[in-house]
């Protein structure tokens, strides 16, 4: 078995990697260690979240905001079993299609657990595949909290999170991130008690901190209590409940919190077990990535690695343009990502999606800029809908009119954040989008209200 691009590792950075290599005539193998192909992302991670997301946000639609629009329905009943199998369809489904698009591409696809023994020599279960070029796309993996065990039954992960057979009358979340906030509000629409434990004073950190402000409060509103500054250090599961001992973020008197089901979200760790990097001399790291340089070359020549195992923002969307960029380089070609028009999306309702940088990012830089901010209580499709949450703002260079950054709380936030990426991507101006025609009535004339607030004249507000 010998190939001129190996991937070990088949989520959105190995899979499309491959695709792409297979494209540009390279002759392509995949390692997978797992049943199934599609990493973390189709299996575990961003397909069944939304597919839950989805599901309970229209649970609660039913049961909350239809009578005012004149639509009566009977109070929608929960049959939490066909809700997970619709889920595990909308998995099936899409791990199905990596494996189409694997023979589609004739790439090999090799299951089993990949070592690396040497440049361009991978041990799989015992089994020597040979290849020109390895790319490493092992993802990452859930971080523990010291002492707490995760049982992904009462004690869990997102994964465990994703797959309750039962609705928690109490769920307590530790960590106010992406996976918190979003399984949170998934648990809540079905009918849990939700309490967020974090340990940093806001929400969201790394997000703008005007966005992370009024979401937490629109989460409040919604059901959801926060206790920041705080952090979890030992959980009690002897009992029918479990008892998380809660102290200040700075230590302190613990106070005891009762809850059924505790999710651990304390972010996620770099994977690389069983790879022999240290073997082969490839060098990780203070964080456990695998170091690389601009393209994306370990320091052990022919090997690669991308995605989740190294460093940048841990999304999918990021894991596949570097998958791109790779291939595109190992193929004699000029690969690229721009690493500053990476969209960012929390799939809650309303959504929050960002690009670029945050207020509080340009003013540490010492970045001149202008804000435009506009309202979705001033945006008439939002009004008629009744959607009005949130809000538009858009970062641009004082001098030039550039756009640095953008941030979106509102419905579809994450389709509308697209349109700001593509300009960023052609160096656009706020005048630019300013300037661009939009349809009416749409959400997205915000954006462009928002694009005109930079040079503060808003037609609507
Ligand atoms: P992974 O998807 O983790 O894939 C790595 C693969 O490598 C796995 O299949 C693993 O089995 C395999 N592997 C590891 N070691 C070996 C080995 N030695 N041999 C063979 N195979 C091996 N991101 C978004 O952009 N949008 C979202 O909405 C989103 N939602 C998420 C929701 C949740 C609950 C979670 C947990 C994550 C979410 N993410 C989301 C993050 C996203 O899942 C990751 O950024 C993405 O999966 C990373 O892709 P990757 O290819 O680098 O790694
Ligand atoms: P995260 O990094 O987004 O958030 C973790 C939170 O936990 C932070 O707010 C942190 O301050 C807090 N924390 C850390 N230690 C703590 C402690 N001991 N006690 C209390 N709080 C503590 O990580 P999360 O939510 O686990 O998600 C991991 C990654 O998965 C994300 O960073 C993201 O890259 C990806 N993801 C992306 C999604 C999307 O794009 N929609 C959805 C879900 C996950």
């Amino acid at each position: 078995m010998s190939y001129d691009l190996v991937v070990i590792g088949t989520g959105p950075a190995g899979y499309v990697c491959a695709i792409r290599a297979a494209q540009l005539g390279l002759k392509t193998a995949v390692i997978e260690k797992d049943k199934t192909f599609g990493g973390t992302c189709l299996n575990v991670g961003c397909i069944p979240s939304k597919a839950l997301l989805h599901a309970s946000h229209l649970f609660e639609e039913a049961g909350h905001d239809f009578e005012g629009m004149g639509i009566g329905v009977s109070k929608p009943k929960l049959d939490l079993k066909q809700m997970q199998a619709f889920k595990q369809e909308g998995v099936d489904g899409n791990v199905k299609g990596v494996d189409f698009l694997f023979k589609k591409n004739k790439i090999d696809a090799i299951k089993g657990t990949g070592k690396i023994t040497g440049p361009g020599k991978i041990d799989v279960d015992g089994k020597t595949v040979e290849a020109k070029h390895i790319v490493i796309a092992t993802g990452s993996d859930v971080t523990r909290l010291k002492g707490i065990e995760i049982d992904e039954k009462r004690v869990v992960s997102s994964t465990g999170a994703l797959a309750l057979d039962k609705v928690p009358g109490k769920l307590l979340v530790v960590g106010a991130g992406v996976i918190g906030l979003e399984l949170g509000s998934v648990w809540r629409r079905l009918g849990a008690e939700v309490q967020v434990v974090e340990f940093l004073d806001r929400i969201l950190p790394g997000m703008d901190g005007e966005v992370a402000r009024q979401f937490q409060r629109i989460l409040e509103k919604q059901g959801v209590s926060f206790k920041l500054g705080s952090k979890v250090t030992a959980i009690d599961s002897k009992g029918k409940t479990l008892k998380a001992s809660v102290e200040p973020a700075a230590g302190g008197k613990a106070e005891m919190i009762e809850a059924d089901v505790v999710l651990v979200a304390v972010g996620r760790v770099p994977y690389t077990q069983g790879l022999g990097l240290k073997e082969v001399g490839v060098e990780m790291d203070e964080r456990g990535r695998v170091k690389i340089d601009d393209h994306f070359q370990t320091n052990v020549k022919g090997i690669f690695a991308i995605g989740d195992v190294v460093r940048g923002a841990m999304l999918a969307h990021k894991g596949e343009d570097e998958g791109v960029a790779v291939a595109e380089l190992i193929a004699g070609k000029a690969g690229h990502v721009n690493y500053d028009a990476i969209p960012n999306v929390i799939y809650t309702y309303p959504e929050v999606a960002s690009v670029g940088k945050t207020e509080e990012e340009l003013k540490q830089a010492g970045v001149a800029y202008r804000a435009g901010k506009f309202p979705f209580t001033a945006n008439g499709r939002a009004k008629v809908n009744k959607t009005t949450d949130g809000f538009v703002k858009i970062l641009a260079d004082e001098k030039t009119d550039r756009i640095l950054g953008a941030h979106i709380i509102g419905p579809d936030a994450g389709t509308m954040i697209s349109e700001i990426t593509v300009a960023m991507e052609f160096s656009g101006s706020a005048e630019d989008v300013a300037r661009t025609c939009h349809p009416h009535p749409t959400l997205s004339e915000a954006v462009k209200e928002a694009a005109l607030a930079v040079d503060k004249r808003p037609i609507h507000m």
